[in-house]
Order: structure tokens, then sequence, then C-alpha cells
């Protein structure tokens, strides 16, 4: 059934991809941000795609009151909260930016919601929440114990969620744990573009493949994995965007509070990564071995089996789709 949805983070990476999916299903999107970490340039970009305009609205989660206001004047059914810092490392050094964004701002939304009596809420959380692998792969029951600011900031309002769930027997509430999202959408246009030195893998290497920098350093090459890099889930960001479609369908039928691990169950490390990314942009990545970075887990990966049985969703898209999408946007991009 096609519902009005308020997409929180909405012009930033994932959000928009999620903006376009849920589009094209024929919701009604608004999208919600205060462009801290993205620009509302993607709004044409948005439009060229759907062929439709995508309603904006430029605030911050923590304005409760404009919150209220964009709920009722788009009589919105559900929302999909996006927004937040996403920097692990800048974490560590302003856990309190962290804490008053991620738990304040979710806070902040949710009494929003209790005021319209809105029930349906997916919420973007992360496979940081695990921490430590006790046992690989992780499923929805490995105990969360996140080890930095940031992975707390997702696991505290999980259980902000858990609670309200419990004193609210209408409400429907996803969790869903991303593991390593990456790639870009297929027309190119839209993919993601981090101010400044990137943190994450996959825009680096694009960044490295198109000359813009001179190599990438590997974080350590002595772990105990195949070749002694680090190994990560990496999931094509289409696919998590259509994550949040199947998990707005399973809420439909639905009450109660879920998590749910978006991942492909697929580990890969980086030397792999950096071969696949050779081999869709036809080049070779200059690359140099460093010590680990502080604080890398050696390897982690998904067990998606509780996603595939109660929303019918897993990924479709391999490694090599999501390096030959990160290098069509990265071409575009330059
Ligand atoms: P992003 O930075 O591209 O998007 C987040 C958006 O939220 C940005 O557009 C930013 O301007 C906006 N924003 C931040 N604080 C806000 C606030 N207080 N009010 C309104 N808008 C605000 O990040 P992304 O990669 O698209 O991540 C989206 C969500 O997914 C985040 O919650 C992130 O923690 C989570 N997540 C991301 C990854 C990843 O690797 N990208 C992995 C797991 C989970
Ligand atoms: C992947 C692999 C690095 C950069 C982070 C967050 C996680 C989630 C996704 C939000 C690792 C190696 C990296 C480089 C390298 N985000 N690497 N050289 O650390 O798995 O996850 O983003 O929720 O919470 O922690 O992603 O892309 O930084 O690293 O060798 O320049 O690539 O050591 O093995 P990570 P990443």
């Amino acid at each position: 059934m096609a519902e009005r949805i308020l997409i929180t983070g909405g012009t930033g990476y994932i959000g928009s991809h999620t903006a376009v999916v849920l589009s094209q299903l024929g919701h009604d999107i608004v999208l919600y941000d205060n462009l801290s970490n993205s620009s509302d340039a993607i709004l044409d970009v948005l439009q060229e795609i759907t062929g439709k305009p995508i309603p904006f609205v430029k605030g911050d989660i923590r304005d409760t009151d404009l919150v209220i206001h964009t709920l009722k004047s788009h009589n919105i059914d559900a929302i999909i909260h996006f927004a937040g810092l996403k920097a692990v490392g800048e974490s560590v050094e302003k856990p309190l930016d962290y804490f008053a964004n991620n738990i304040q701002g979710a806070i902040s939304l949710l009494k929003a919601l209790q005021t319209q009596s809105i029930n349906t809420f997916i919420f973007s959380s992360s496979a940081t929440v695990y921490g430590e692998p006790q046992y690989l792969p992780f499923d929805e029951e490995h105990p969360t114990n996140a080890l930095t600011p940031y992975g707390r900031s997702k696991k505290h309002v999980e259980e902000i969620l858990k609670d309200l769930a419990s004193s609210n027997p209408a409400l429907r509430i996803s969790c869903l744990r991303y593991f390593n999202p990456v790639g870009a959408h297929e027309s190119g246009l839209i993919g993601e573009n981090p101010k400044g030195k990137p943190n994450n893998i996959m825009p680096f290497i694009a960044q490295v493949a198109i000359g813009d920098r001179e190599e990438l350093c590997v974080f350590g090459d002595d772990y105990p994995t195949s070749d002694g890099t680090g190994v990560r889930d990496y999931i094509h960001v289409m696919d998590l965007a259509e994550g949040h479609a199947s998990s707005l369908a399973f809420l439909e039928n639905n009450t109660g509070w879920h998590a749910f691990n978006l991942g492909s169950g697929t580990g890969f490390s980086v030397l792999e990564l950096i071969h696949a990314f050779e081999e869709e942009a036809n080049c070779t990545i200059p690359y140099r071995i460093i010590g680990r970075r502080a604080g890398d887990i050696a390897e982690y990966y998904s067990n998606p089996d509780k996603a595939a049985k109660l929303l019918g969703w897993k990924t479709k898209r391999n490694l090599n789709e999501m390096c030959s999408s990160t290098w069509q946007f990265q071409k575009k991009l330059n």
C-alpha cells in the first residue's frame, strides 16, 4: 500500500537512494535534512531520476516543533530515520556531539511521532552495534557490545525503541543493521561523495582510480584472515535501499520491535575489493600496506537469514556491480 513517508537524512547517501526506490514504488516521499553532510543540489538529480519533484524540508531533527509541523502538513504515515553523524573516529574525539545528534535527535523525532499517532518507524542501525565477534556470522541474537561512541549511540537508540515498543503495542519498529554499504545508483547520478578525505575504503579507492589520490593505504596485512587484510560484508546501496521497502511492507503486517541484519552474508578482504575494482575500472590501484587502524576488527559478516525469511529480501548485486557503479558515479563527478 502506498504510504506518505518522511525520510530524515534524506539528502544523504543512503537516504537519497532509498528515496528513489520508494518513490518509484509509488510512495509519497518527503525529505528532511539539515544539510550538515549533504547538499540540496541532489533534489534536482532525484527529480531527474524519478521523474517527479520530491518535497524537501531543511531542518534539524532536534527541532521537534518543525518535525511536528512537517508531519502534520504532509500527513505522514511512516518515518525512516537516517539522519545522524556517522564518522566512527570523530565520535571517539567528540562523543557528546554524537550523543546529542544521534540520541537526542532520535528522542526529539520520536516525541514528534507520538504527537501525531504515527506508528511505523524504521531506524538506520549498524553492524557496529555487535562489537568484537563472539562468533561469525553475526546473527541478530549476537550480544551487542559496541566499541565506540558512534556504535553506542546506535545501540542506545535501538534500546530506546525497544522500550517504546513495549510501552505501546500499536508501534511497528524495525532496526536495520547495515553492514558495509557501498556502490551507487545505476544512473551514476547519485552515490557516495564524502567531504574531505574519505573514512571508508570504497570512496577512497574510487578517488585513487580517478587520480585524485596517489595510493590507498591498506590498514594491516597481518590479520588472521585468508590474505591477512580486513574482511567485511559489503552491500550494494541499491540492495540496501530495497531492504527498506521490504521492511516497510513487513511492518504493515507486524507490530512490535524487530532487528534485521542487512548484509550479503559473504565477507571480502581489502585485497579482493581492490582487485574487483581494478577489473571493473580497468586500471591498477596503487596501494601500500601500513599498520593496522586503531579499533578495526579483523573480520565480520552477516547472517542474513532472518531478513530473507521475514522480509523476503536478500542482496542481488555482487561485489563487481558494487565497484562498477561506484566507478560510473566517480567518473561523472570529476
Ligand atoms: P550521510 O551523512 O550521507 O547521511 C546522513 C544525513 O543526515 C546527511 O544528509 C546529514 O546532513 C543529515 N543529518 C545529520 N544530522 C542531522 C540532524 N541532526 N538533523 C537533520 N539532518 C541531519 O550518511 P549515510 O551513509 O547516508 O548514513 C545514513 C544513516 O545510516 C546514518 O544514520 C548512519 O549512521 C547509518 N549507517 C551508515 C553506514 C555507512 O557506512 N554509510 C553504515 C551503517 C549505518
Ligand atoms: C573497511 C575495510 C579497513 C580504509 C565503518 C564503520 C561501520 C559502518 C561502515 C556506519 C577495513 C580497510 C579502510 C582505508 C583500508 N558505518 N581500509 N584502507 O571500518 O568496516 O566500517 O563503515 O555504521 O560502523 O566502522 O569500513 O570502509 O572504513 O573499512 O585498508 O583507507 O577497509 O581496515 O578492513 P569499516 P571501512
